[in-house]
């Protein structure tokens, strides 16, 4: 999980991670992250990024999802408004389109959702607008729902990527998980959809586009006063299909990736990208990597930490 919170005019950008990331030897503990700094700082914005995330799981457990995501949102934001904090960059997802008409997606296409998980992003995102509408609050609420598409990649350095828990949901981690021999083989889910290749075609964002998409949403909350709450697609406009990623993949990296095409999987959207243009005008962020960009980047990380957080010394 990435946390940033603005302490004054500094931006202090925290990786939080459930498991200590890679440490070398003799490196020293990094001090107590946001302890007492409330106490201690002023803080000007929160970005919230919290919450459990897996689709699957959310069919099975839905009041845990509703428990965690929306109640544990109520008490950010009592305690944001308690501390004078009006603020708010949330993470929301692509989710809330649900199965969209027609491609590129923009904010105003109908909002639906069609799992427990996506229910819970539109509701939040409903309960932001209600918030940031309520004369009681007397306008004082300034909150970018910031809608993700595909995020990919890690950080070029290598040494901070995505670790999942498991077996992975997303497309990126089994690719490099297959690459480094750990599982078999790649499924695809469908080859028979009506896309060029057949299988389905995302918006694949690069991690660190999606970050600077967040510092750029900060600065527009801490210059822009009283826009009240905004939705904005954090994407490339780029659609790619699966075989494309995998190949591309295995182009940028030399590794082989096998991967068999399966049945279809329930509840797959065909194809989905996004309209940039409100990020564009909005925040004036524009993402700037390409798949390339991705693949390397989260081949890197991966073939640097096969293990993910759990590298032994
Ligand atoms: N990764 C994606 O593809 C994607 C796409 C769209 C939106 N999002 C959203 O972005 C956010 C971050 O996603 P991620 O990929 O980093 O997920 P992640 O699962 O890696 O990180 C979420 C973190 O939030 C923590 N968390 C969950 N509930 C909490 C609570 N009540 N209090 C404190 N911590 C809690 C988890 O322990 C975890 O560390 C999530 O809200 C997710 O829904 C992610």
């Amino acid at each position: 999980m990435l946390l940033l919170v603005l302490f004054g005019r500094t931006a202090i950008i925290v990786f939080v991670v459930d498991r200590a990331p890679p440490r070398k030897k003799n490196q020293p503990s990094p001090p107590p992250l946001l302890k007492n700094q409330k106490q201690k700082n002023r803080v000007d914005a929160v970005i919230h990024f919290a919450g459990y995330k897996a689709v699957g799981e959310s069919v099975d457990k839905p009041l845990e999802y509703y428990d965690n995501n929306i109640v544990s949102t109520v008490v950010l934001v009592e305690t944001m408004r308690k501390h004078g904090v009006y603020n708010l960059v949330f993470s929301s997802s692509c989710t809330v389109y649900g199965n969209p008409d027609t491609v590129p997606i923009t904010e105003q296409v109908k909002l639906t959702a069609t799992s427990p998980y996506g229910r819970t992003k539109l509701y939040q995102e409903e309960m932001f607008r209600d918030l940031a509408a309520s004369p009681v609050e007397k306008g004082q609420w300034r909150i970018l729902l910031l809608r993700y598409f595909n995020p990919v990649g890690a950080h070029a350095s290598g040494e901070l990527g995505e670790h999942p828990v498991g077996v992975p949901n997303n497309l990126m981690p089994y690719v490099h998980q297959v690459a480094l021999g750990q599982r078999e083989f790649l499924r695809v889910f469908g080859g028979d959809y009506p896309t060029p290749d057949g299988t389905c075609i995302r918006d694949y964002i690069h991690v660190v586009d999606l970050a600077d998409g967040h510092v750029s949403a900060v600065e527009k909350l801490l210059s822009a006063p009283g826009f009240g709450c905004q939705a904005v697609n954090l994407g490339t406009g780029k659609g790619t299909s699966v075989l494309e990623m995998v190949k591309t993949f295995q182009e940028v990296t030399g590794a082989k990736v096998a991967y068999q095409v399966v049945d279809r999987r329930a509840g797959d959207v065909i194809e989905v990208w996004a309209s940039t243009a409100t990020a564009e005008k909005a925040l004036g962020w524009k993402a700037k990597r390409s798949l390339e960009d991705m693949c390397r980047d989260q081949w890197n990380w991966a073939s640097k930490y096969p293990q993910g957080y759990e590298t032994k010394e």
